[in-house]
């Protein structure tokens, strides 16, 4: 089911924007998993000295919930011509990760004037490279004159606006789910499946073997003995194996996430985004105590999908052999 994380710029209990979110709550039905984000008021002040890894709980929590959802509404009041500073907080939370990055977003300045407030909310998400589009903003003024205490609206071209804001997050969240799957035109879409006979081996040996900077040299039956006995994703355009994964695990309690690639050629399209999700979601790997995977520089990719740092490497030891493939 597709995701929307909506954050409300007002804390109040009987805010209007909160009502606004409650109303496109409502449209969104069974189709959506709605979910009204309620930790604003418990964030930390940001301080870029607390902006290590790992980030404080609420912190953590937020980002994943942002890196989950399929879309992200905001809806917020102006408070003294800009952002409540409650909802700056959080969004300058979000400044040194790249969760934002072309996520379809809808912005909404609902309040007395508002003008200023929402120009603001426009170039804070556009730094964040947030996507969203002259339908998925929109600015509502007078907001307590548009919408009762029971959150009705009141006024019939408010409504129309707020639907047609609505209309243009469904279809950003449709179009950026077709580009993941199809990312230019004329090609042909992207697919994961975990159906081992469609696997390309020779391919996934001479990555393996010859590109990847973790077991060079690996043997073709190594390779082989390796998937027969993994839960392995295959990333496909078309015909074409492009990316692999491979989940070591006893679908109990514990899981190893291990030679993860998407090949140069198909990098930079949220690949391996779309491969995450598909491994994290995966009915058999729910539930797990621990996940575990070794990695040079893709740090990012994983904290993105809850992954932290050995939060008490000293509890950890292994047996590790890197010339095993060697030639002797
Ligand atoms: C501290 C404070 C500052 C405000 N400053 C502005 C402002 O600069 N511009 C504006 O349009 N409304 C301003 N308002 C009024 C809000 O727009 C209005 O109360 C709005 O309904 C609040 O949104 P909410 O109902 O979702 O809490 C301010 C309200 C408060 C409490």
């Amino acid at each position: 089911m597709k995701k929307i994380l909506a954050i409300c710029g007002s804390t109040r209990a009987e805010s209007a924007n909160l009502k606004l979110l409650q109303v496109l709550a409502q449209w969104a039905g069974s189709s959506y998993d709605f979910n009204i984000y309620e930790g604003l008021a418990s964030l930390p002040h940001f301080n870029p000295d607390l902006d290590v890894e790992p980030a404080p709980e609420a912190v953590a929590t937020l980002r994943q919930q942002i890196t989950e959802a399929d879309g992200v509404i905001i809806c917020t009041p102006e408070y003294v011509f800009s952002l409540p500073g409650s909802l700056k907080n959080a969004l300058e939370w979000m400044v040194s990760t790249v969760i934002f990055d072309g996520k379809p977003t809808g912005l909404i300045t609902a309040s007395a004037s508002g003008e200023k407030g929402h120009e603001q909310l426009l170039l804070v998400m556009r730094t964040l490279s947030a996507a969203f589009t002259e339908e998925t903003q929109l600015l509502i003024k007078s907001v307590k004159a548009k919408i009762d205490h029971g959150g009705q609206i009141k006024d019939a071209a408010t409504e129309a606006a707020l639907r047609r804001f609505w209309a243009g997050m469904e279809t950003s969240i449709l179009e950026k789910m077709d580009s993941m799957k199809t990312p230019k035109t004329g090609q042909k879409a992207y697919t994961i499946t975990t159906n081992r006979s469609q696997f390309d081996l020779p391919l996934i040996h001479r990555y393996l073997s010859e590109e990847s900077y973790w077991s060079k040299g690996i043997p073709m039956e190594t390779v082989r003995k390796g998937i027969e006995n993994s839960l392995c994703f295959g990333v496909f355009q078309g015909e074409n194996q492009v990316g692999f994964a491979r989940v070591i695990s006893d679908f109990a309690s514990f899981a190893y996430l291990a030679d993860v690639f998407i090949l140069p050629e198909h990098r930079g399209q949220g690949l391996s985004k779309m491969l995450m999700k598909t491994i994290h979601e995966h009915p058999d790997l729910q539930g797990l105590r621990r996940w575990m995977l070794g990695t040079l520089d893709a740090h990012g990719l994983y904290r993105q999908f809850g992954w932290k740092e050995l939060a008490a490497p000293e509890r950890f030891m292994e047996r590790h052999n890197p010339d095993v493939y060697k030639k002797q």
